[in-house]
This record gives C-alpha cells, sequence and structure tokens, in this order.
C-alpha cells in the first residue's frame, strides 16, 4: 500500500471509533505524522505546474465521504473569514507558515448571513495540525509559499459556505 492508502484507512478506522473527539485527535495525530514525513511531502505536496490548480484531492472515501487534500501554494494567499458549511477540516501545515484568525458568530441577518468578530490569531508552521469544527470561521494568511494537507468532513468542492460579514476586527 501507498503512504496516502494508508493514511486513508487510519482516517478511517478513526472515524469509525464513534468517539468523535477520540477519533479527530487521532486524525490529528495521522496528519501531523504525515507533515512531517519528507517522503509524503514531496510526493503528495509537489510544486504546481503552471496553469495547474492549488488544490488536488488525493483521496476521496466512497464510503465515509472523507477527503485528503493537498494545497500547495507558490505564492501570497490571503482567504477571508470563511466557514466549511456543514463539513468539519483539519489542516496539516507541511511547509511555510500560515497566519490564522478565527472568529466568532455574533449575529445574524435575516438572510442568514453571518455576523463575524475576530477571537484570536496564531501562526502555524510546519508540523502544526488544527481541527476546525463543523461552523468554525477562519481566515488564513499566508504570504510565501505554502504547502498543507487538508483532511475534509465532505470533499469541500461540493459544499456551500456561510455568507460572512466582518463587524469587529
Ligand atoms: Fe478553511
Amino acid at each position: 500500500m501507498t503512504i496516502l492508502k494508508d493514511l486513508a484507512v487510519d482516517i478511517s478506522l478513526a472515524l469509525q471509533m464513534g468517539l468523535r473527539d477520540t477519533g479527530m485527535n487521532t486524525i490529528c495525530e495521522l496528519v501531523s505524522n504525515a507533515v512531517k514525513k519528507t517522503d509524503f511531502v514531496r510526493t503528495y505536496l509537489s510544486d504546481r505546474a503552471v496553469g495547474q490548480d492549488v488544490r488536488e484531492v488525493l483521496y476521496e472515501d466512497e464510503e465515509l465521504g472523507f477527503c485528503i487534500c493537498g494545497h500547495v501554494y507558490a505564492d501570497a494567499a490571503i482567504g477571508s473569514p470563511h466557514d466549511h458549511g456543514s463539513s468539519w477540516a483539519i489542516y496539516g501545515q507541511a511547509e511555510g507558515e500560515t497566519d490564522m484568525s478565527e472568529w466568532t458568530v455574533v449575529a445574524e441577518k435575516s438572510d442568514g448571513t453571518k455576523l463575524v468578530s475576530k477571537t484570536s490569531s496564531y501562526t502555524m508552521k510546519a508540523g502544526d495540525v488544527r481541527f476546525y469544527d463543523i461552523g468554525v470561521v477562519h481566515s488564513p494568511h499566508r504570504t510565501d509559499p505554502v504547502r498543507l494537507l487538508r483532511v475534509e468532513g465532505e470533499n469541500l468542492d461540493n459544499i456551500r459556505r456561510s455568507d460572512i460579514e466582518v463587524v469587529d476586527e
């Protein structure tokens, strides 16, 4: 088996443990181990060709729906505050740094737009892993090249994210 397939099997087993927190902690450890492996990073988080998407779905589980994705940014990538709709996600920093902020929802407009206020900021360095539960609003700020591994509860290509409006930075 490839190291990617091994990772997928281990994530699948963790998700089936039933205890959500225990499962997520286990997946965070698995992701942390993966992004610290030179072979894994070289094979699955390689430089993108010209015109190639920064995002690559490396594995999608037919049974449970989770995805393992590689994101490789050659330049700055500044993300505005967002959630992942009905999905959770785990970010694993493989190379470079991400300045991440988290936001709390302070109110909701009648059209469903969520009003958010910044609650914390931190820097994710190589080997760092973070779990973002369903509905957690966050914003990544990357000024230099970055490689990261992201495990998604569902393929985020198919997820509708909330409309977000910042009221307090
Ligand atoms: Fe995100």
